[in-house]
């Protein structure tokens, strides 16, 4: 079989796939309170494309799927995409990540399709600060989306918390400790800065060996884990005792992108070898004929760069190249 192997030796076998840039909340490290404008729903690339694309991606060493948004729950029928993708020869793991507010109500319906597991942004367990960050929505759904997600069977459950300087850092102890009372993994992620006006993310950026400090302070005995199943960047650790485990994302302060083992499908149709730079591939053209669609995923091998640079932009260093002008919510993460 051909592997989808880039210039820099690194195999891709997990494919991100976003399914709408629509998202029913407008958190202040990825939208702007005014929304963004959003792509006419006939841009999108229909659940037959995305099933066409994945047949072409499995072919090529593609066994991991995450489905992303925007928020990927307002999608209609997403239970029917997600048993669509799941009958792909070669398909073995597919997760979703969501905010978590319309969970409740899908949970069962997408584990009975084959969906394994998901990862639920949670950056304040204070309803008040949740109105503050996400600007809409209610922090009690996302948490009865965490309990409908406990009680169908998925698992590992991932939490997400962007840790913002001044804004919620002040919670990190309290995460720690949910992640020691109960079977969660939670992980904090450093704000990024992409497709961002700049003064967010440089006022609130806040590295992550804080966590590390603060589960010393708390008395924590903790230790690296290796087996928290997942294929992203987390660097997980288990606190000696406790029920869950917490994991860190730091893009910023330690990246890792020469492990890097994933491609990125925008809802657009944009094959993204690299979250953070411009460059995209559409697969529009290339539908209807495997070969082209072959051609496409071995050209973004092709074209994929080996490392982001956003370190070098929070120290206002010139970019070696054009960063990416799309939002997270129009990239899903
Ligand atoms: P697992 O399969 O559970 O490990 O999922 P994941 O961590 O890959 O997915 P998730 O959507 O939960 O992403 C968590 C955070 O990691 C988000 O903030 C993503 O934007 C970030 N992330 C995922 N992949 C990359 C990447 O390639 N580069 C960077 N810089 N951030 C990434
Ligand atoms: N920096 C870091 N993480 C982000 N996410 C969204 N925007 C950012 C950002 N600017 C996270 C969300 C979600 C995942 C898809 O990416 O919290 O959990
Ligand atoms: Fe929506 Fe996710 Fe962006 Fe928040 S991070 S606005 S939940 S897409």
């Amino acid at each position: 079989m051909t592997v989808l192997t880039d210039r820099f030796g690194r195999v891709h076998n997990y494919l991100r796939i976003s399914v709408t840039d629509r998202c029913n909340l407008r958190c202040l490290y990825c939208m702007p309170e005014e929304g963004v404008e959003f792509a006419p729903s006939e841009d999108l690339l229909s659940y037959d494309s995305i099933v066409e694309v994945v047949e072409t991606a499995a072919s090529l060493g593609i066994s991991k799927l995450r489905i992303t948004g925007g928020e990927p729950l307002v999608r209609p029928g997403l239970a029917g995409l997600i048993a669509r993708l799941s009958a792909i020869e070669g398909i073995r793991d597919i997760s979703l990540t969501t905010n978590g507010v319309l969970l409740a109500a899908q949970a069962q319906a997408l584990k009975d399709a084959g969906l394994n597991r998901v990862n639920i942004s949670l950056d304040t367990l204070d309803p008040t600060r949740f109105r503050f960050i996400a600007r809409r929505g209610d922090l009690k759904r996302v948490m009865e989306g965490i309990e409908a997600a406990a009680k169908v069977g998925f698992s590992p459950i991932k939490l997400n918390c962007v840790l913002l300087k001044g804004v919620n850092e002040d919670e990190i102890a309290s995460f720690l400790k949910m992640s020691y009372e109960q079977p969660l993994h939670v992980r904090f992620i450093e704000y990024m800065p992409i497709g961002h006006a700049d003064e967010g993310w440089r006022n609130h950026y806040l590295p992550l060996s804080r966590v590390l400090e603060i589960a010393e302070e708390s008395g924590y005995k903790f230790a690296p884990k290796s087996d928290v199943l997942g294929n992203g960047p987390s660097e997980d650790y288990l606190i000696e005792g406790g029920v869950g485990s917490f994991g860190l994302i730091h893009p910023i302060s330690d990246h890792f992108c020469k492990n890097c083992n994933r491609l990125r499908l925008t809802s657009d149709g944009g094959i993204k070898p690299c979250l953070y730079w411009i460059d995209e591939l559409n697969v529009k053209p290339a539908l209807g004929n495997p070969e082209a669609l072959h051609e496409l995923f071995m050209r973004a091998m092709d074209i994929k760069p080996l490392n982001h640079e956003m370190a070098e932009k929070l120290a206002n260093q010139v970019q070696t190249h054009e960063p990416t002008a799309r939002r997270m919510s129009q990239i899903g993460g």
